[in-house]
């Protein structure tokens, strides 16, 4: 039988990663597991009991009391808080703005990582985040670190809200990029990252398919070793 590697795809915000992830995933017959979803869900059901996201204490305790669940949909993954679908809420631009202070915290990431590893065990997984290849599978086969610029990244978001019909504002949503990714580069712990040993792919001119092509010639390679 053909071996099983893990494969994990980080980057900041909108560069592509659970787009090809899904893709990668599909084609290898492999799970594909969106980790920004699982600290989205936390986010959202923090604001929603109106915690102070600042505090840690009340977060952790609150996510050990929490299931979070990622199913594979005909549209994509859908994520199950206790047992309640918020594959929509979560991409609200309360939690995108308010995540990257609820994924700072110790505590909270390494909760999150443990139950990340437990999807990772056997292998034959797709994995997107910001230390995936750092800390969440540090053995990845295959680690690749996705970049584009801040307006490429920023179009793409703006381009999909409005084929799905949401308002948008390019320059707004350029600027809450650039926000999250100085918070999720500068925290203290685990931040995005380029792992040492991943593949840095430059996506701003290269379409989906071009990205997901260099994905599976670098896992062709490791399967067939
Ligand atoms: O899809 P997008 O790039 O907008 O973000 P996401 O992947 O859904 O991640 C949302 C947020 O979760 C990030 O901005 C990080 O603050 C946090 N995150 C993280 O800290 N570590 C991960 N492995 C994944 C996400
Ligand atoms: O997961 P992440 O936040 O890194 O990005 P995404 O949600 O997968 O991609 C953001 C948007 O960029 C999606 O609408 C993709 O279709 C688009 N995209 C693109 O236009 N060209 C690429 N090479 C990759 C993604």
């Amino acid at each position: 039988m053909e071996k099983k590697i893990s494969i994990a795809i980080d980057g900041p915000a909108a560069a592509g990663k659970s787009t090809v992830a899904k893709i990668v995933a599909e084609q290898l017959g492999y799970i594909y597991i969106d980790t920004g979803a699982m600290y989205r869900a936390l986010t959202y059901k923090a604001i929603n009991h109106k915690l102070n996201l600042e505090e840690e204490e009340n977060l952790i305790n609150m996510l050990n009391e929490t299931v979070i669940e990622l199913f594979p949909g005909e549209q994509g993954q859908l994520i199950f808080l206790d047992s309640k679908d918020v594959t929509k809420e979560i991409r609200s631009s309360e939690v995108t703005n308010s995540v990257s202070i609820v994924s700072k915290h110790k505590l909270v990431r390494e909760e999150m990582v443990r139950r990340q590893q437990m999807f990772a065990v056997n292998g034959g997984v797709v994995m997107d985040g910001r230390d995936i290849g750092t800390h969440v599978i540090p053995t990845a086969e295959v680690k690749v670190f996705l970049l584009a610029s801040v307006d490429e990244r920023a179009f793409r978001r703006h381009k999909e809200n409005i084929e799905k019909g949401y308002e948008s504002d390019l320059e707004q949503l350029k600027q809450e990029i650039a926000a999250r990714d100085k918070l999720d580069s500068e925290r203290e712990v685990a931040p995005l990252k380029k792992a040492d040993d991943a593949i840095e792919i430059d996506t701003t001119s290269l379409s989906i398919y071009n990205v997901v092509d260099k994905i599976m010639e670098l896992t062709r390679e490791k399967i067939s070793n």
